[in-house]
């Protein structure tokens, strides 16, 4: 895969992302087990998809999060099982591993791999073979091993929480992906992205004003590229069109730089939920839904924004908030 695939997939035009794209190209066509270190929602395992992409593997790229399982059905899930090896296996099954054979085994959130499967899983990885549940021989796979952590697996060995030699295993070669906020000259870049890919869907020409992109670039990104990703979405759905201002985003925003803006952002988010509102037929849930949002939260926006359901809901004629809003607003 050339070093432009690899830019199509991860997008950015950081220091810190140009450094990501050319390990990627570099450790790909090598084998070795790579670790990739971030915070939730920094694009972890984009990166795990570009490694297998680029490094031209024939299988499947297959992805696990190792703690989203409970520990007996650790082993079945990832080494399969025969027929009748526990009650209920009335079939036999192939495990993760042996999907990914000729492909690559994603890891996720490997800090949180329970004690008691972290050997099973190193002998797996070492010698690409496993026993499935019930049965009397080795399986053998030949994946490619890639794991990611939002948790420093050094301090997990300190701790006594990961074998020292798992962690050893699994970090061939470490990629680190910054924070969002580290590395600032990528917002502007994934938010057209976004806002592309929110055009694509809904038609229309996206643009972003230098207002919006000042009020992204101002914001800490507590939950990194996934939130830029949500914002950006929500943002398109409370403005009703793909073209974003700087109070459609103050709109989306749903952390601390939101609520420091004081009246003329709350005034935007407020004239931006009663649109989505009355759009919903001020059907709470139905809000909720377009919004991505939780029902909760949307009650919990109403009340702070001093926003309450008309006695008739409008249907045609706008509600007395609206009016009121949009003389507020003139
Ligand atoms: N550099 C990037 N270019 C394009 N999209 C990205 C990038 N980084 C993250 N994303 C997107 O952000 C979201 C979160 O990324 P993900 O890889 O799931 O993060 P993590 O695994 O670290 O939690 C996904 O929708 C992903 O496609
Ligand atoms: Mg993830």
């Amino acid at each position: 895969m050339s070093d432009d695939a690899i830019s199509e997939l991860l997008i950015g035009s950081s220091p810190a992302l140009r450094r990501i794209r050319a390990l990627i190209a570099k450790v790909a066509p090598t084998g070795l087990p790579v670790l990739i270190q971030g915070p939730t929602g920094s694009g972890k395992e984009l990166v795990a998809r570009a490694i297998h992409v680029a490094s031209g593997l024939s299988g499947a790229f297959v992805a696990f999060n190792v703690c989203a399982i409970a520990e007996p059905l650790f082993e079945a899930a990832l080494f399969g099982h025969v027929r009748g090896a526990f009650t209920g296996a009335l079939t036999s099954a192939r495990g993760l591993l042996a999907e990914a054979d000729q492909g690559t085994a994603f890891f996720d959130e490997i800090g949180g791999l329970p004690l008691g499967n972290q050997a099973k899983l190193l002998r797996a990885i070492e010698l690409r073979q496993f026993r499935p549940v019930g049965a009397r021989a080795d399986l053998h796979s030949a994946f490619r091993t890639v794991a990611a952590t939002n948790e420093d697996l050094t301090a997990l060995v300190e701790a006594g929480r990961m074998r020292a030699d798992l962690a050893h295993r699994l970090a061939g070669i470490v990629i680190d992906v910054p924070p969002l906020a580290d590395r600032p000259e990528d917002i502007p870049v994934l938010a057209r992205h976004f806002a592309h890919l929110a055009a694509r869907e809904r038609g229309g020409i996206a643009e972003l004003t230098r207002g919006a992109i000042e009020e992204l670039l101002a914001y800490p990104w507590p939950g990194n590229v996934r939130e830029l990703r949500h914002t950006i979405e929500r943002a398109v759905v409370l403005a009703g069109r793909v073209g974003l201002r700087r109070e459609d985003v103050v709109a989306a925003l749903q952390g601390p730089r939101q609520r420091a803006r004081g009246a003329a952002g709350d005034l935007a988010a407020r004239r931006a939920l009663i649109n989505v509102l009355e759009a919903s037929q001020w059907d709470t849930a139905r809000a909720a839904e377009r919004l991505g949002w939780h029902r909760a939260t949307v009650y919990r926006r109403m009340k702070r924004l001093g926003i309450e359901v008309p006695v008739r809901p409008s249907s045609g004629s706008p509600s007395v908030d609206s009016q009121r809003l949009r003389t507020e607003a003139s």
